[in-house]
């Protein structure tokens, strides 16, 4: 019997494609999507759509029961910048969302979780360069704290109760099928949109902020590689680095010139600075390539002639 599938957060930046990428693998019927707000005409057309608060337990436990879920991908949350903005709702959302997750698998209802980490686990305290898979972390961000709190469940439900949960620290995420969710790397998705239908763009973070960045084909796919690895190899059960590729606003302004010459930025640092500035620069994923066969395929130029590409062909 295939797998039945749940993603929570849907309508989100990674969750729209994510849900059509594993409806091609388990079936349309088989993937549940699931979000508070509306998904994308085309997740609710191909297959299962529920509307979903996930910090309701007991509708979460009412839709695994209904479509006998057995693998659940967590994506509902509140990113760097609007979680500092809104506090208690960030860590309350952040951390409610995973226990009551973490809950389902401890409780035997679904046998397999996915759930987010990000490179905001680290801190000002934290190696900048080749950052570690294991080294200091001191996040200074709700939103950071909420993913370190969530990484440390993370391996004490897999010790404690063999919960089979998987997690990736995601850099940065550009894609063009959604909006950005209100993070701190925000910059590198709007730029795209705007370059495309004004020519310019203002950007919130000063022009060398170097932060590690990812293509969402490659984020999606890393998603689907860890969750399909044999358990044995996955051997990190907090979250496993990701590095992606690393850019600054000024070199990915430079590649997107290429495509659109008349293009211009301009630099208006707000507070999303302090939060790129505590965070590393780039990152060591040797770990996620030995243990499971991680490999990067998008490079920056890759990436950008495929953004700008699907940009002006869907819009
Ligand atoms: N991209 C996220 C953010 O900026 C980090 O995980 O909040």
């Amino acid at each position: 019997m295939k797998d039945v599938v749940l993603v929570v957060g849907s309508s989100g930046q990674i969750g729209t494609e994510l849900v059509i990428e594993l409806r091609k693998i388990y079936g349309n019927s088989n993937v549940v999507a699931s979000d508070i707000r509306p998904s994308s005409e085309k997740i609710i057309e191909s297959g299962p759509f529920e509307e979903l608060d996930v910090l309701n337990e007991k509708r979460l436990r009412e839709i695994i029961k209904k479509y006998k879920v057995s693998q659940v991908y967590l994506l509902a949350a509140l990113l760097s910048a609007n979680a500092e903005k809104n506090i208690e709702f960030g860590w309350r959302l952040n951390i409610r969302s995973h226990s009551n997750v973490l809950d389902l698998i401890k409780d035997g209802l679904v046998k397999k979780v996915f759930w987010p980490s990000s490179i905001a686990v680290f801190g000002l305290t934290t190696p900048k360069q080749n950052t570690p898979q294991y080294t200091i972390m001191e996040p200074n961000t709700v939103y950071g704290i909420s993913k370190q709190t969530g990484e440390r469940w993370n391996e004490y439900y897999f010790n404690k109760f063999n919960s089979d949960i998987r997690s990736l620290r995601y850099p940065g995420l550009i894609g063009w099928r959604a909006k950005a969710g209100g993070g701190t790397t925000d910059y590198a998705v709007n730029i795209f949109h705007e370059a495309i239908q004004k020519e310019k763009y203002e950007c919130f973070l000063k022009n060398d902020t170097i932060l590690p960045m990812m293509y969402m084909p490659d984020a999606i796919r890393a998603t689907i590689e860890i969750m399909e690895a044999p358990a044995e190899k996955v051997k990190i059960r907090s979250s496993y680095n990701l590095a992606g590729i690393s850019f600054t606003p000024k070199e990915l302004a430079e590649e997107i010139k290429t495509y659109i010459p008349n293009f211009k930025i301009s630099y208006n640092p707000d507070f999303r600075q302090e939060i790129a500035n505590s965070w590393p620069q780039s990152i060591d994923d040797s770990c996620a390539q030995k243990d499971w066969g991680w490999k990067l395929n998008y490079t920056l130029e890759k990436m950008s002639f495929d953004m700008i590409k699907n940009l002006k062909e869907n819009n």
